[in-house]
């Protein structure tokens, strides 16, 4: 077989692979598109050398110093299993002398890679891990094992693999800082598994925000000391609908909650793989199962039960009483102890005003507080929370409902409504999550056919469509759009109830939000982002993500 020896430099900025060797043959540009490695998301700089990397047993992993050990320890971790080589990891003093895999970093990149960029060199004896944090080198992990043989995520010894990697040299910056999934487990509870396999999927990606929804109508999860009522009561519904008729109950008790071990697990799992979780804790709306426990925070009184119903429910906190506010406060003091996040999400959207235009202590709040309306009862409902919470060093982001004239610059709008809300906020001076139905709703159907396919909430949301996803706006001009961190996937699930069936709606349309968050603008081309899915679901595949396999008609 003819061997590649004209060393072929591709700059993949886009769609385009410019071939800046000097007069490749045509055969040279078949091979190397052939040894091209297909990476997801696509770096910003990715050129190809002679030769082959091959990962042996004499590799030893060398790590400059005892600050980031634990990152040598998550390398050999993910190239143990599947090869069975038992790597030496080197701290410290010799680290620059083993032969084999490298960390090192070097703060003076900061200006060039930011906090989460790298450089990975890979040659035929070693590798070259380079950044300016240890989070630049955890994601020169991730590209490395995407370089090698899919089966290097294997969770047992695979035989007769020859572990290669391209040559290869590799100079990556993210394009957002806020590259996020959202779960939603107040409809649906997923066990601690279930939610680290996803944060080890999200990692993966290169993908950095976990925001946990955990309080919903069905099912509030999380454990509070304070009030041991919320998980006892408040975290199991007499039954759930049909997944295929929404309006008839199934007659099975259901619930599940986190205990604050949990959630501390959950979160040092996530540190690890250097994703925040931002908890979400739904308010003044979506929140019947906290009123099933506490009707006196209720417009009415209730009483209630968990709801059994998916949809908008009417009944929401009382904005007249302060027993609200206490109660909110007691919670949200636990929930500062357990997530470390700079940002706590309350929610805000779907808050019907109904019970506030009925109830006479909710009327006072609006004479008392000179307010217009119910719209504005709940923009200071709002503010008061904020103001809470930044009195505890601790940000708010809210659903786009949030926005308001009177909102203070420092509460980050989550645009789900479309852009409008995203745009809006950003020409206020908010930053701004994007992460509309449009482009980003992950619970929808991915086919126009949905007969085989497992129930959805509706919708159609095609891999293409997610891909296509721009999360700046043209509105915007280049100020404002230093407004918008980023974007993320929601996978909300009303009609998902399973771990398979939530990997189902989150791969591989994940994976083209994790493109659009972590690549360079211009990499858009669909049929080229597919040719390298086709690689990436190998992966998957051999992880046992049940990822679904997008079709031409779809
Ligand atoms: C939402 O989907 N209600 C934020
Ligand atoms: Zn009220």
């Amino acid at each position: 077989m003819q061997m590649f020896r004209t060393v072929c430099v591709l700059v993949l900025a886009g769609m385009s692979f410019a071939a800046v060797s000097s007069n490749p043959s045509v055969q040279d540009e078949v091979v190397a598109d052939e040894i091209t490695p297909k990476l997801i998301p696509q770096p910003r700089k990715v050129e190809l050398q002679t030769g082959k990397h091959r990962l042996t047993p004499e590799f030893r992993i060398g790590v400059e110093s005892r600050q980031f050990a634990q990152l040598g320890k998550y390398l050999r971790s993910r190239l143990i299993l599947a090869t069975n080589y038992d790597f030496d990891v080197v701290v410290g003093e010799g680290w620059s002398k083993v032969s084999g895999l490298r960390l090192h970093i070097d703060e003076r990149l900061l200006d060039t890679l930011g906090e989460e960029g790298y450089r990975l060199t890979v040659s035929k004896r070693n590798a070259e891990f380079l950044a300016a944090t240890p989070t630049g080198l955890f994601y020169a992990i991730q590209t490395y094992c995407q370089l090698l043989p899919p089966e290097i995520g294997a969770k047992s010894v695979q035989r007769g693999i020859d572990w290669v990697a391209p040559c290869i040299k590799i100079e990556d910056v993210p394009r957002f800082g806020w590259r996020g999934m959202m779960l939603d487990s107040g409809r649906h509870f997923f066990s601690v598994d279930a939610i680290k396999a996803f944060l080890d999927q999200m990692a993966r990606h290169k993908m950095n925000r976990f925001h946990w929804h955990l309080t919903e109508d069905q099912g509030w999860r999380l454990a509070i000391r304070a009030e041991p009522k919320l998980t006892e009561v408040g975290a199991r519904r007499s039954e759930t609908p049909i997944l295929s008729d929404r309006n008839n109950g199934d007659g099975q008790p259901y619930g599940g909650f986190y205990s604050q071990e949990d959630v501390r697990e959950i979160v040092a799992y996530a540190a690890e793989r250097h994703i925040m979780v931002i908890p979400e804790i739904e308010m003044p709306g979506h929140c019947q199962a906290a009123l099933a426990v506490h009707p006196e925070l209720s417009c009415t009184g209730g009483p209630f039960e968990v709801a059994t119903r998916w949809g908008v429910h009417r009944d929401v906190y009382c904005a007249g009483t302060d027993e609200t506010f206490h109660f909110l406060a007691r919670v949200l003091t636990e929930v500062h102890d357990l997530f470390p996040a700079p940002y706590i999400h309350i929610g805000g959207d779907e808050c019907p005003k109904d019970r506030w235009k009925d109830c006479e202590r909710c009327q006072k709040r609006i004479a008392d507080e000179g307010l217009e309306d119910e719209t504005e009862l709940q923009a200071w409902f709002i503010q008061r929370m904020k103001t809470w919470l930044n009195a505890r060093d601790r940000q708010i982001i809210g659903w786009d409902e949030i926005l308001h004239d009177e909102l203070a610059p420092n509460a980050t709008v989550m645009s789900w409504r479309g852009v409008q809300g995203g745009i809006a906020a950003a020409k206020q001076g908010h930053d701004v999550i994007m992460s509309p139905t449009s482009h980003c709703y992950l619970d929808y159907f991915q086919s126009k056919n949905t007969e085989g396919e497992p129930p959805a909430i509706g919708g159609y949301l095609p891999l293409k469509t997610v891909y296509a996803f721009e999360p700046i706006p043209a509105e915007l001009t280049e100020d404002e759009a230093q407004h918008i961190l980023g974007a993320q996937g929601n996978v909300w699930t009303e009609y998902i109830a399973t771990p398979e069936h939530m990997e189902y709606m989150s791969w591989p349309r994940g994976c083209a939000i994790a493109e659009r968050v972590w690549s360079a603008k211009d990499v858009r081309d669909f049929d080229e982002f597919s040719v390298r899915l086709e690689a990436h679901l190998a992966r998957m595949k051999v992880l046992g993500v049940n990822f679904r396999a997008p079709k031409t008609t779809d």
